[in-house]
């Protein structure tokens, strides 16, 4: 039984994207919003714990201090903000009712490394703990995975993780065919294990964003100053490999935007991807791509995106992503079924679209992707769906 002495501890995902200081899509903290109001209403404090971005230690940068304001704004009533993680003292100091939000999970490394003692730690800010973060629980790490041992029989489910495994549920059952999935963005070593699984399941795999260069890279291409880290292109030679064995079609960006300079953008040309000049990087799909990619998307009968084409926060080189979201809106209307996922696409969709012009929008990218592989998300597994 719950009451309003007790309090509770939930993880949220604000990893939200932000561009120049400013929020660009809030989403993912308005999403959050039911379980929390839940929580608050019955009188319990609610404790409030997110990691934002991938911090290396400490750094002011990342601090989840900008979130207190717009919180507060959007719950009507103050958010007090903890700095350090490990002074429990702020303890005494929230009132039933009472909202508190700790410092960026990420500046403890015992985060990422699923830290037992942090786990422990984090588990004495609440006595019951609920899971509201579905954009990190494909993560094990100790505020996700950990953390439930020390809540036996008091772990929860959020609204919104009930309402994502519900939702995608759904589409993992669809029979829907031509299926396609198109991903971009940079996380690729994080993303090619995860679009393993959609071999032989999906029709189509259209990469852009980052995500491509490590496979031009591999196929002989001249990518100048474009991302990609050593070990990648051994990553997407193994999946390649797989790839050529199964049904699915992998395909690739043909041309691209590219420029000597992301900040100051004085020199952007349009080239093929095979040969980007020394000292250029690519930061969009160009038209022909573009093209191809829409000519994959009209004749599929469901879309799952995750990842921008390109660096579309600047306006230079947002048109491929622009053009991708007027392609998948199109395709919706068209009756077609359009997933969409992760902070920085459901952004650039917000830009450049309207959200309802697409079927469902998740609020996991990578998570969301994950799925798929495994129902069984680490930080999924043992929850009891919410107390209402
Ligand atoms: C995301 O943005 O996909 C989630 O917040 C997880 O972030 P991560 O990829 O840095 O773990």
């Amino acid at each position: 039984m719950l009451d309003k002495n007790q309090r509770v501890l939930i993880r949220v995902d604000f990893n939200v994207p932000v561009n120049n200081g400013v929020i660009s899509d809030s989403s993912r903290i308005n999403s959050a919003l039911p379980t929390i109001r839940h929580f608050l209403n019955l009188g319990m404090s609610v404790v409030l714990m997110s990691h934002f971005g991938r911090p290396n230690g400490f750094d002011d940068n990342y601090s989840l201090k900008f979130l207190v304001q717009p919180l507060s704004k959007l719950l009507n009533q103050k958010v007090l903000f903890s700095a350090d993680i490990r002074d429990l003292d702020v303890l005494n100091t929230i009132k039933p009712g009472e909202i508190l939000l700790l410092e960026n999970l990420r500046f403890y490394p015992e985060e990422t490394q699923n830290d037992l003692v942090f786990a422990e730690l984090l588990s004495k800010y609440g006595d019951i703990y609920v899971n509201d973060a579905f954009g990190t629980s494909h993560r094990k790490h100790a505020s996700i995975q950990k953390i439930q041992e020390f809540f036996s029989n008091k772990s929860y489910m959020g609204f919104l993780l009930e309402k994502e495994l519900s939702e995608l549920k759904k589409i993992q059952q669809s029979s829907l065919t031509p299926q396609t999935v198109i991903v971009g963005g940079s996380k690729i070593g994080s993303k090619i294990h995860i679009l393993k699984t959609f071999l032989n399941k999906a029709d189509n795999i259209l990469i852009g964003g980052g995500m491509a260069f490590p496979f031009i890279k591999f196929m002989g291409g001249k990518i100048g100053g474009s991302l990609c880290k050593h070990n990648e292109v051994e990553v997407v030679k193994k999946f390649l490999f797989q790839a050529k064995k199964s049904t699915t079609k992998i395909i690739l960006p043909i041309d691209c935007v590219v420029t000597d300079s992301i900040s100051s953008k004085t020199n952007i040309k349009y080239c093929d991807i095979m040969s980007i000049p020394d000292g250029y990087m690519g930061v969009d799909i160009g038209d022909f791509s573009v093209k191809l990619f829409r000519k994959y998307i009209a004749n599929s009968k469901l879309i799952l995106w995750n990842g921008p084409m390109g660096i579309f926060e600047a306006e230079e080189f947002s048109a491929g992503t622009k053009e991708i979201t007027n392609a998948v809106s199109e395709f919706t209307a068209n009756s077609g079924y359009s997933l969409i996922g992760g902070g920085d696409t459901v952004s650039a969709i917000s830009e450049f679209g309207e959200k309802s012009q697409f079927s469902y929008i998740s609020t996991g990218g990578g998570a969301m992707l994950d799925f798929f592989r495994n129902q069984n998300l680490p930080g999924i597994m043992g929850l009891k769906t919410i107390i209402t």
